[in-house]
């Protein structure tokens, strides 16, 4: 069992790491060890004890506390604030008990009190033992009779070991441009990485690392992030006396939560872990993670899929599809996906959003001739939706106005000529429930792209039955409920999360959906660094990347195919266009790929060259049983004299033999991750070389 109690200390084991907290003398659960796993339980330090420095300072700017809640003289962040009915806003938590459930994923449950107010603060910890990961939340309750109003409610803070030398990475970007990696040295005071849109958004990623000298082959990572779909804050805090520590959690930007008597609140739940394997160890332990314990079909590898938008955008009908749907279907792929523009009175993006049923016009005689059509050529049919959305323009705003996100008094701000639904209203949720229930019983669909295409503005709830700021984490339940209800009466059917490309990428969503659309962004050369920042985070299983037209008169079409082959293949392009060799080399690339994807799709991934360090990078998949692999390598466009730099390949059994393709002689995998190899490449050039255990 990986959770020890002895004397009010707890100590939580993973396979090779520990993760230790307590009580200290003065009563206070204070954290003192995360690193790695410890021979004897003697071995963990004790909690350490509160001593003065000057009467400006609290002792909590060098006691890490593991769950502080803004009280006396903590001049720190804090994980929780409250203001009770009559105006304290100060919350003395004190220890009450802890209590453990065995199971394969062990759980402890801390219990705090309020020391006067009737507040009860428990904070659980779930143990992955086997992933090296460890899971908390925290459930608040209010035991009296008087509302309790909830300013702050993070999920955790995680401490590092005393220290102010660290490193934070974290990731930004923009739509077109997301998974930008940052990695920055950590000084006193705060750093708040955040969202405020309602979704996490594409300009922050609800993910950390921390290190002191890591790369991406060793050295000590701390890495953590929270599954949430909406707004959310990371806060790194480096105290003046060197304790640094990192809180996740809901955004406490307008938030507001009235705590009611009966009526516990549970925050979603953060995940964290330590490895001295460096920044690929990291991955790679989030990546097992998500696909054997977060995705709803993670083991089983997704179909190579064609996408009609950026060949018909909005211009879609039976025809259009059918032609596009023929040559899909010659040239391997297994999904044909029709995108937006499909639906009531949508001819651009001005229109129909709300109105889920085929327009009349373009579909007379419904979907069921395409979907029948698509089956015939021997693949499923998939379809788009933005169900959050409405346009000003449809049967649905028209009938309910006051269904949209809203202050009354103010102008509603359109974003992409739309509004959003007001998903935290029950009356909203089963709109959206049975018109999508619908869509799926009346037609046979396999895969569902769901998109969300603009933030939040105007945040209000006229109506809301609480706090109207509880929209923020109302909204999100009710995209949860909503799609959950929805997975549970169409089990399998394939989810994609969409926002405007990546503004959507969580361990929350991906409970739901199997796969997420990364970018806009389909440019291949640029693609190769999205692709790279998202692999710090979330698994190439979850990751569908098309071919397409993006850039084609400078970027050959096979380079195209690798880049999208190192996630979940599909093809984007407009195949009207494609001429017999283009068509011919498609599918060439999509029988390879299906060969090679288990190995990409459930492997284990090692990034060998990075794209942001040159114009030559390279990416390696590794089946689980160390007996196949795969070694993607690009070139892109440099001047001719160029040196080409040495790979060594990673997680190889050291004593087996391997052949890799192209390469004459076998060597043992030592040889080949420790002597090396070279491949070389022309301007704008790829390979993919097989690698075999023999
Ligand atoms: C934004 C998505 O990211 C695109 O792939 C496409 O589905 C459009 N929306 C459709 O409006």
């Amino acid at each position: 069992m990986p959770i020890h109690i002895s004397s009010q200390r707890w100590v939580l084991e993973t396979r090779q790491t520990a993760y230790a907290f307590g009580l200290n003398s003065v009563g206070l659960v204070t954290h003192h060890y995360w690193r790695a796993r410890l021979p004897r339980l003697d071995d963990y330090p004790i909690p350490p004890d509160p001593s003065g420095f000057a009467s400006t300072d609290g002792f909590h700017h060098f006691v890490p506390e593991e769950y502080p809640a803004e009280a006396g003289t903590k001049y720190i962040d804090p994980c929780l604030k409250v203001r009770f009915a009559d105006g304290v806003r100060d919350a003395v938590l004190t220890f009450v008990d802890s209590s453990v459930t065995d199971s394969s994923t062990p759980e402890l449950s801390i219990r705090l009190k309020d020391v006067y107010y009737p507040l009860q603060v428990t904070l659980h910890y779930r143990v992955h033992a086997d992933y090296d990961l460890i899971e908390r939340w925290v459930t608040l309750e209010n035991l009296g009779t008087e509302p309790i109003h909830v300013e702050r409610a993070f999920s955790a803070k995680w401490t590092l070991p005393p220290g102010d030398d660290y490193f934070l990475t974290h990731m930004y970007g923009r739509h077109l441009d997301e998974f930008n990696l940052q990695r920055e040295p950590l000084t006193p005071g705060l750093k708040t990485i955040e969202s405020r849109r309602i979704i996490p958004s594409h300009c922050a990623v609800p993910w950390f690392a921390i290190d002191r000298s890591a790369n991406e082959d060793s050295g000590e990572v701390w890495f953590g992030t929270l599954a949430w779909s909406g707004n959310f804050r990371i806060n790194a805090e480096v105290t003046e006396f060197a304790s640094t520590r990192v809180s996740l959690g809901w955004n406490d930007w307008d938030f507001g939560w009235t705590l009611q008597p009966g009526r516990p609140l549970d925050t979603p739940p953060a995940l964290a872990g330590y490895t001295k394997g460096g920044f690929g160890g990291a991955s790679r332990q989030v990546h097992a993670y998500v696909r054997e314990r977060v995705l709803p079909h993670g083991g089983t590898p997704h179909k190579v899929l064609y996408n009609s938008w950026e060949a018909t955008l909005f211009d879609v009908d039976e025809a259009s599809q059918s032609a596009l749907a023929e040559i899909a279907a010659q040239m391997g792929v297994e999904l044909f996906v029709m995108d937006d523009g499909w639906f009531h009175g949508r001819k651009w993006d001005n229109a129909g959003l709300g109105d889920w049923w085929p327009d009349e016009g373009k579909f007379p005689h419904g979907l069921g001739g395409l979907i029948q059509k698509v089956n015939d050529l021997g693949m499923d049919f998939g379809l788009w939706v933005e169900p959050e959305m409405v346009n000003p323009d449809s049967d649905l705003y028209r009938a309910h106005p006051d269904w949209v996100i809203h202050f009354p008094t103010r102008a509603r701000t359109e974003s992409r000529n739309q509004l959003i639904l007001n998903m935290a209203r029950e009356d909203v949720q089963e709109y959206v429930l049975g018109v999508l229930d619908k869509l799926l019983t009346e037609n046979n669909i396999a895969f569902i792209k769901w998109d969300m295409n603009r933030a939040a503005s105007e945040p209000g709830w006229p109506d809301a039955p609480g706090d109207p700021r509880e929209l923020w984490m109302r909204y999100v339940w009710g995209i949860y409920r909503v799609w959950g209800e929805l997975r549970q009466r169409h089990p399998n059917v394939i989810w994609q999360s969409c926002a405007s490309g990546g503004g959507r990428a969580d361990l929350g969503i991906l409970r739901l959906a199997d796969q997420v659309w990364v970018s806009d962004n389909t440019e291949a050369t640029s693609r190769l660094r999205i692709q790279e920042g998202y692999s710090h985070f979330l698994p190439a299983i979850t990751m569908e990347a098309w071919v397409t037209d993006w850039n084609e008169g400078f970027v050959p079409l096979e380079f195209r195919f690798h880049v999208s082959m190192c996630g979940s293949l599909g093809v984007g392009g407009n195949l009207l266009n494609w001429n017999d060799a283009d068509r011919a080399l498609a599918t060439e690339c999509i029988r390879q790929y299906k060969e090679i994807r288990p190995i990409v799709q459930l492997g284990e991934q090692y990034r060998l060259l990075s794209p942001q360090m040159g114009p030559f990078s390279a990416v390696q998949y590794v089946s689980q049983d160390k007996a196949e692999g795969v070694l993607f390598v690009f070139r892109v466009h440099v001047p001719e004299k160029y040196n080409i730099p040495h790979l060594y390949l990673r997680g190889l059994d050291p004593e087996a033999l391997y052949s890799v393709e192209g390469f004459d002689e076998p060597r043992s995998g030592l040889a080949w991750m420790e002597a090396g190899l070279k491949v070389e490449l022309k301007n704008l050039q790829s390979k993919i070389l097989k690698i075999t255990r023999i």
